[in-house]
């Protein structure tokens, strides 16, 4: 059953390709033939609001799986960031036969059963951005994400260079429980975390917010009698708070406290320019097309990699900031 109802997908998709050249071409508005009109479903359990980065990739995922493309993207962004609406959306997606899931989790853990009953249905589900732990991958098709750990990595071989004496460095993390959280920090503390000449501070979760990692930032300046010469912010939104709560006492953003962030947000490279950040490591969300490319092949029965690596680039400095400016589209 499967492989037909595969290979009938694959065939939409492709004849939906198909036709909408050939309705192009002979715009007399040609007959339908009936086996391309019927839309891959794709039901996208998706996190929903939780700031550029968030909004830019969703945007991408739904101006890629267009009904023209031949697809029809359900999208059930989390409530609140709740696991259990996930959950929910996720089950129902099963239950109403879709074609593939797409699924951004708010939570690593917890998605064995969920998994496990696509699987026995088989449905191909395809983790974007966001891992799974325990990462089984036998229970879902590919991830596509870029490298957190090559990502972070790049930020902590920054500040090795940028503080050769070493540093008094805080980590502002996204939430606990979050797949791209702890690789950030593994690949963080893979570099750093063995420098004797650094030392560790503490780190805090300010959940991707810019108020609440300034709130985070203000106190631990207080604590610590603005001995601070570095942070490590895991998302731009939090590095942003962490600028404002080294302006609000009373110090330079770029001079007294260095501070790194992971997106690579136009506000985030903006404020690299203006030289208030000192480092961002993108983290592109723009992988539509890859997410397609998956899809197609999983609908074909095609072998995927188990995790489809996104490039990202780096930003060290104003003038780097400045020349990318122009061509930041998120
Ligand atoms: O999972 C990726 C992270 O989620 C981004 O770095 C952060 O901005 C987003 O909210």
């Amino acid at each position: 059953m499967a492989r037909n109802r595969r290979f009938r997908r694959l065939l939409s998709v492709v004849s939906a390709g198909v036709m909408a050249i050939g309705l192009s071409a002979c715009s007399s508005g040609g007959d339908d033939t009936g086996a391309g009109d019927e839309l891959t479903t794709i039901g996208f359990v998706a996190v929903g609001p939780e700031g550029a980065w968030r909004q830019a990739n969703e945007a991408n995922m739904q101006e890629t799986f267009t009904k023209e493309a031949g697809f029809d993207l359900k999208y059930a962004p989390a409530t609140n960031l709740d696991q259990k609406s996930q959950i929910d959306a996720f089950t129902s997606f099963v239950d109403e036969g879709v074609d593939v899931i797409l699924l951004s989790a708010t939570e690593g853990s917890g998605w064995e059963d969920s998994l496990k009953r696509a699987q026995e249905a088989e449905i191909p589900v395809i983790l974007i951005d966001r891992g799974i732990e325990p990462d089984a991958t036998d229970l879902y098709a590919t991830r596509i994400a870029p490298d957190n750990l090559q990502v972070s990595k790049s930020v902590a071989g920054w500040a090795a260079e940028t503080f050769p004496q070493g540093a008094n460095y805080f980590v502002i993390e996204g939430p606990a429980g979050v797949s791209v959280v702890n690789e950030r920090n593994r690949g963080w503390n893979e570099t750093i975390g063995a420098k004797t000449e650094f030392k560790k501070l503490g780190a805090q979760t300010a959940n991707w917010s810019t108020e609440e990692a300034k709130s985070v930032f203000e106190t631990v300046l207080k604590s610590n009698k603005n001995n601070v010469q570095l942070v490590f912010a895991q998302n731009d939104e939090m590095g942003l708070g962490a600028v404002l709560a080294v302006e609000e006492a009373g110090l330079v953003p770029g001079k007294d406290v260095k501070i790194a962030t992971i997106d690579g947000t136009h506000n985030a490279v903006q404020a690299l320019a203006d030289g208030k950040l000192s480092f961002v490591a993108e983290y592109n969300p723009l992988f539509g097309e890859t997410a397609l490319d998956a899809v197609k092949k999983v609908l074909a029965g095609d072998k995927v990699e188990p995790y489809i690596i996104v490039p990202s680039l780096t930003f060290n400095s104003p003038d780097a900031a400045k020349t990318a400016l122009p061509s930041r589209k998120y």
